[in-house]
């Protein structure tokens, strides 16, 4: 046990305390109490997380004010998912993704990372195994450890950022529960295929077959509706039968701390009364109410209807990858989410994050802590006059660590 944890065990069941001082990367990074406190001095021009620096979406406020006056008694009563917010989901996935699902197989939640708690904590239990491609988003591990089971973690295809189906199907074992799908994938902005998606429900039928028991697929959705250049964002949910779409509003309205998404049966999962019934009581008094707040259900109607404008999106992400490529940065273009990947010019991701900081009051998410060294993230959530202000400074950044590279020769 660390010293800053020595009073814990009165307090915290020991398992947890075990999966809480278990080290992750992204767990090593946040300690770096210098670079977080750096981070949030004025002037600072922070790009590392997906939080906006720009004012809420036209609509979002009025929307909110509106529906928070009550309009009828029990207005803020107890709420569980209501009826007319699943009718707006089911319309949002037909008109959004051409997607079918009935409003009785939608549940809504707080976010993304609550339906993905309910799934995981639904399907896996201790010593179980979960799946997950890396690099993850950063909270996975964590999540997959809190239930007790292992995360598996799987590379993705180091040129393309592909998934690595051959070594999927090899790392599946009788103990394998789930395997969770992220696409468009944070931080690689990597839209999956309709034949990825295919071969990959391939495998998991055929694995499932093998240990006599279904293999679940928990498909993290949140950036499906964040989409460069009109390109097709399929979910593997309508490949696979036994999927968990899950989704959260997040992203979308770029207001994360206002919380609202789903999870979704597809039509074909098999079990479907008896699951729903299940989820149902699960989202209860079981897991600790985890219901969304009635505003955010109310509010959803006039929420589906705002633009989030991926026109300007996309020009701040054309900007940043022309200028950093003229600059002689390796940019990867994402398909999808409001992420840029850089090559970093020192392998050491972490080092040149550290000099963008110190030296320019630039900040970047390393890849190291994102478990894909050599890179570091960008996050297009950073307004205009960051974007022009940061410009030169990753310029001057990029010079001053080749020519200390040169310097030192190494
Ligand atoms: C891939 C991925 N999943 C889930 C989340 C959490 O989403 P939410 O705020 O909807 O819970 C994030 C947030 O960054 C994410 O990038």
């Amino acid at each position: 046990m660390n010293q800053e944890n020595a009073f814990l065990p009165h307090v915290i069941a020991p398992k947890l305390l075990k999966i809480i001082e278990s080290q992750t990367p992204i767990g090593k990074f946040y300690k770096k109490a210098t670079y977080m406190s750096l981070k949030n001095e004025p002037g600072s021009l922070d790009f590392t997380i997906g939080d906006s620096h720009e004012m809420p979406l036209h609509g979002f406020v009025e929307a909110l004010q509106k529906n928070a006056i009550p309009q009828k008694i029990g207005w803020y009563g107890y709420k569980v998912s209501l009826p007319e917010t699943k009718k707006i989901v089911s319309e949002a996935l037909k008109k959004h993704r051409g997607i079918s699902i009935v409003p009785d197989d939608i549940f809504m939640t707080n976010g993304t990372i609550v339906g993905l708690a309910i799934c995981l904590k639904m399907l896996a239990e201790e010593d179980d195994e979960v799946i997950l491609n890396l690099p993850p988003w950063f909270g996975y591990r964590k999540m997959i450890q809190s239930v007790g089971a292992n995360p598996i973690g799987i590379p993705v295809k180091p040129q393309t950022f592909d998934l690595d189906l051959e070594k999927i199907a090899d790392s599946i074992t009788e103990k394998t529960r789930a395997i969770l799908i992220n696409s468009p994938h944070n931080p690689t902005g990597k839209i999956f295929s309709a034949s990825t998606f295919e071969k990959l429900a391939n495998i998991l039928t055929e694995a499932s077959k093998r240990y006599g028991k279904p293999i679940y697929l928990i498909s993290d959705e949140t950036f499906s509706r964040i989409i460069f250049d009109n390109q097709e964002c399929l979910s593997p949910t309508q490949f696979y039968p036994y999927s968990f779409l899950v989704y959260g509003y997040s992203k979308t309205w770029m207001a994360p701390g206002q919380r609202i998404g789903y999870i979704a049966l597809p039509e074909t999962m098999p079990n479907r009364p008896e699951i729903r019934s299940l989820i149902g009581q699960l989202q209860g008094l079981y897991f600790g109410w985890c219901f969304p707040s009635a505003l955010m259900q109310y509010a959803l109607e006039d929420l589906e209807k705002l633009d989030l404008n991926l026109d300007k999106l996309q020009a701040k992400r054309d900007r940043m990858v022309t200028e950093l490529q003229n600059m002689g940065y390796e940019v990867n273009i994402p398909q999808g989410t409001f992420f840029l990947l850089v090559k970093s010019p020192w392998e050491d991701d972490g080092a040149f994050a550290e000099l963008l900081a110190t030296n320019y009051q630039v900040f970047v998410f390393p890849g190291t802590p994102q478990e894909i060294p050599g890179y570091f993230r960008l996050s297009l959530t950073a307004n205009d006059e960051m974007i022009t202000q940061a410009l030169p400074k990753f310029k001057a950044a990029r010079e001053e660590a080749l020519k200390i590279e040169s310097k030192t020769g190494s």
